[in-house]
């Protein structure tokens, strides 16, 4: 099969081979990815969970075009809705993939894309929507290239590049593709390690981690101020930028041995540190600029009190915005969901939760 020339494929099989679906969920960082360089590479590596309710479903259907050009002609639907300014963000992506890809500009392309959570919950879609789209893209050429092709779905040459492609979507994207736990960054002692692409981290976790628990508290559901686009440009200017990339590092490891041994206090610790130290780094910019609200802090206030007092084994962690993730493993579920209901849930937007808990990653549906 030509993979430049994909039209003679559809001649052959239009009805069988015209729609991909891929279901790909958020992830959280528990040691955070903040400031990169060249194109979407990271000046420190991060880990994440992979979580399972918040997530992206991605529909690419494609046929071939008339008259293959230059040019990449896409439709582009968010929760049924045509949308220009995703589809531009998405054009923009896409061209910079055509020499990866170069079907793309040999098909008519259509993308319906929706979120598992409201668009307003003020939750960073980007992971789950690039990590969907690269699925989706690299099925495609799998497809394409045909049986013989090392790239075949699912395999460790597949799910590397499709990381790789998600990352250049969004960086953090690439940790959404594995299962459980990814590592993405160069990182000594850690085999295979990469700033490409991330790798997975499920084996070496821990039981106790696997079915934690990270419910997303609402504490407001706004536009964020400064994109996470911004907020890593910033950190070229920021005078703590190197001793953070080297704390980073140091956390990294003290992080990994904690998850290998199930030591959950550790984690913890490490996790609320990264968390503060992320949302620190964006006050001590100049001008600085802060993603917290009030409700945060009075979150977290109650949080620690909470874990101070009845010792359970809570933590919290923060993405680039003021919503509150709370960490906890499943021997506590129903006590901390009661917390979470009672003492908590009264401090977020219209009282939004979104329950969510570590996943299995990215589905083809
Ligand atoms: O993937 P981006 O460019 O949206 O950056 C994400 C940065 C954080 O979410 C704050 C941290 C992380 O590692 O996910």
């Amino acid at each position: 099969m030509n993979i430049e020339n994909p039209t003679l494929m559809f001649s052959e099989n239009i009805d069988n081979a015209q729609k991909i679906t891929w279901k790909c969920p958020s992830n959280i960082a528990i040691i955070k990815y903040w400031g990169k360089h060249g194109i979407q590479l990271p000046r420190n590596p991060s880990i994440s969970f992979t979580l399972e309710n918040a997530f992206t479903e991605t529909i690419l259907s494609y046929k071939p075009k008339e008259k293959p050009d230059n040019t990449i002609d896409l439709a582009f639907y968010f929760e049924g809705v045509e949308n220009e300014t995703f589809k531009a963000k998405q054009l923009k992506f896409l061209y910079g993939l055509v020499q990866e890809f170069p079907f793309l500009t040999h098909l008519s392309l259509r993308i319906d894309s929706h979120n598992s959570f409201p668009h307003s919950a003020g939750i960073a879609s980007s992971a789950s929507s690039m990590a969907a789209l690269a699925m989706c893209l690299c099925s495609l050429e799998s497809r394409l290239l045909g049986k013989d092709s090392p790239l075949q779905e699912g395999s460790d040459v597949f799910m590397q590049k499709a990381s790789r492609i998600a990352r250049l979507g969004s960086g953090s994207a690439c940790r959404s593709i594995y299962p459980i736990m990814a590592i993405w960054g160069k990182l000594e002692g850690i085999e295979g390690s990469s700033d490409d692409y991330a790798i997975p981290f499920e084996h070496e976790v821990h039981d106790v981690f696997k079915s934690f628990h990270d419910d997303i508290l609402i504490a407001s559901r706004g536009e964020k101020s400064v994109s996470s686009r911004m907020g890593h440009g910033l950190m070229d200017n920021n005078p703590f930028a190197e001793p953070r990339y080297a704390q980073a590092r140091t956390r990294m490891t003290a992080l990994v041995e904690a998850l290998k041994v199930g030591d959950i206090e550790t984690f913890g610790q490490i996790c609320e540190d990264e968390a503060m130290t992320l949302h620190a780094l964006m006050m001590t910019n100049s001008p600085w600029f802060t993603l917290l609200k009030p409700n945060t802090l009075k979150m977290i206030e109650i949080l620690r009190g909470y874990r101070e007092t009845t010792k359970m084994p809570v933590y919290f962690s923060l993405d680039a915005g003021p919503n509150l993730h709370v960490l906890y493993p499943n021997s506590v579920e129903k006590e901390v969901r009661g917390f979470i209901n009672d003492e908590l849930k009264p401090y977020c937007e219209n009282e939004q939760v979104i329950f969510d808990n570590v996943g299995r990653g990215p589905k083809k549906i």
